[in-house]
């Protein structure tokens, strides 16, 4: 039985045992007109990225590390939906190892509200068209655990699941629900199937919940996702805000 049952993305994967970032390898690819559904993957990343210029912790042999490239004809406006696309096919294919995921918005997929994965998109993009996009997913898979000063925040698929798993089939698992996520954006769909998972397994909607803004800490009431991927918050005077993307916490503090 083949793992991977995708007709575009993940042909071809391009493995690497040590990279800096996975993210930075599959941009080369992608200036020399890569075509799109190349994935770029990683034992090793010895300078793994994360979002706001944080690093991310790389667990060689333990961890997922890859950068898929899109060339989605979609105006650079909805670029953001690309994020939400790979939190869901995560949480999917996390889903059919028996485990219960929620999708923090907009980027990390959780388990037992700890963070096991992390989604750094970047895109090269003119005024109306995108060049390219490159998604990079981190999962922690068979990681025993953790440094004390994240233990509290991350976790594992071992960890939760208390049995090791198969990095190759958690892969091609995340690529196969992917696919036809991404196609039915491509399409247009109005209540594409990405958003009612990201909808259904948000861990903010109905929380309270504190954000940073040019005018400082706010804090709202998460009610919904938008259909570009924007959170709309309220306020308490009944007002609505759409935040694009950002840092939010659960909590008033
Ligand atoms: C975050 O939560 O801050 C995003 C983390 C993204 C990590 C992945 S691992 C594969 C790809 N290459 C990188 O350098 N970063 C992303």
């Amino acid at each position: 039985e083949p793992l991977l049952t995708t007709e575009v993305l993940g042909h071809p994967i391009i493995h690497f045992r040590e990279v800096p970032s996975t993210n930075i390898e599959a941009r080369k690819y992608a200036r020399e007109g890569t075509a799109e559904g190349t994935v770029i993957v990683a034992e090793h990343q010895t300078a793994g990225r994360g979002r706001s210029g944080r690093s991310w912790f790389s667990s060689p042999e333990w961890a997922i590390q890859m950068s898929l490239i899109l060339r989605p004809k979609v105006s650079p406006a909805l670029a953001a939906s690309i994020t939400q696309i790979g939190a869901a096919a995560v949480a999917k294919a996390l889903e059919s190892l028996g485990l219960s995921p929620q999708i923090k918005w907009p980027n990390d997929v959780l388990l037992s509200e700890k963070k096991v994965c992390g989604i750094l998109t970047e895109m090269s993009c003119e005024l109306d068209h995108i060049n390219h996009i490159v998604i990079g997913i981190g999962i922690n898979v068979n990681t025993p655990h953790f440094p004390d000063d994240v233990a509290s925040v991350a976790t594992s698929v071992r960890i939760e699941k208390g049995e090791t798993w198969n990095r190759k089939k958690l892969m091609a698992a995340v690529l196969n629900s992917f696919e036809p996520l991404y196609k039915e954006f491509l399409e247009g769909k109005e209540h594409p199937e990405y958003l009612r998972i990201c909808r259904a397994l948000s861990n903010l909607i109905g929380q309270h919940i504190t954000y940073e803004t040019t005018k400082g800490r706010l804090s709202a009431k998460a009610i919904d996702i938008d259909n570009i991927g924007r959170l709309i918050v309220q306020h308490s005077d009944g007002s609505t805000e759409t935040l694009l993307s950002g840092e939010v916490h659960i909590g008033t503090q």
